[in-house]
């Protein structure tokens, strides 16, 4: 099922609210990363989900396989509809990430791997990091890990996403973030972009999208045309 989820980059409950309040009565599937989670705790994620909006909660999870275990189990307990764990953790790591969500008592959620962040560029990745290879063959290696680990797909770039489904299938689930409309000339600090219709073309899942529509005059009105763009047909005006 494909869908727009709006990433809550914001510093505290309040200000995501009011983002929110701004949205009418749509209910989007919302991102929750570090910034709002770590200043908020949990809370949010419950207050989110009772007030009806499906949740990916972004906190790239990264330890050995025994915390990981603990910690995914601590936030599919709160009912998380997303979370995401890093590849480079490792297969068993990845493993125990997804025994821990399976055996929660709870309804799993998706687990997603992120494989290169965006922000690594080949030179950082060879040099400081010792990895070989183009970013792409990293991220493909990576995504390999993951479905092998029974992961349910992964986080990559847009300009990945065909690769990653030709090499591992459709049902791999991809989400990308670095969307922007084709007139939109501002990038932010996103480096490979690609359109919410490129991203659909190519198979993206799901796209992640922030800034444009939490920044924009008229929040509602963008969101509403990035679900157009990128889902087309009858799901366009569903909020
Ligand atoms: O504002 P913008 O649309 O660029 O926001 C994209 C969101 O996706 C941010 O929350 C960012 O942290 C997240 N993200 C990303 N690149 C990744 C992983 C996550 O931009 N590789």
């Amino acid at each position: 099922m494909k869908d727009v989820i709006i990433a809550l980059d914001f510093r505290d409950k309040k200000s995501a609210l009011t983002f929110l309040d701004r949205l009418g009565g749509a209910r989007p599937f919302v991102k929750i990363g570090m910034e709002l989670f770590y200043a908020e705790g949990p809370g949010i994620v419950r207050e989110l989900k009772e007030r009806g909006h499906r949740i990916f909660l972004d906190l790239k999870l990264h330890d050995i396989p025994n915390t990981v275990r603990g910690a995914v189990g601590s936030v599919v307990r709160l009912g998380t509809d997303i979370v995401n764990i890093h590849a480079s953790g490792g297969i068993a790591m990845m493993e125990a990430a997804r025994e821990a969500a399976e055996t929660s008592g709870t309804q799993r959620p998706l687990i997603i791997a992120v494989t290169q962040l965006t922000s690594t560029g080949q030179e950082m990745m060879n040099e400081q990091l010792l990895i070989h290879g183009t970013v792409e063959e990293a991220v493909l290696h990576y995504a390999r890990n993951a479905s092998a680990a029974g992961l349910d797909g992964v986080v990559c770039s847009p300009l990945e996403v065909s690769l990653i489904k030709r090499e591992l299938g459709d049902a791999f689930l991809t989400v990308t973030p670095g969307v922007r409309f084709a007139e939109d000339q501002k990038a932010d600090d996103q480096v490979r972009i690609t359109t919410p219709g490129q991203a659909a073309r190519s198979g993206a899942d799901y796209i992640v999208v922030g800034r444009p529509i939490t920044s924009a005059p008229d929040p509602l009105e963008t969101y509403l045309r990035f679900k157009k763009e990128f889902m087309g047909g009858i799901h366009a005006y569903t909020a």
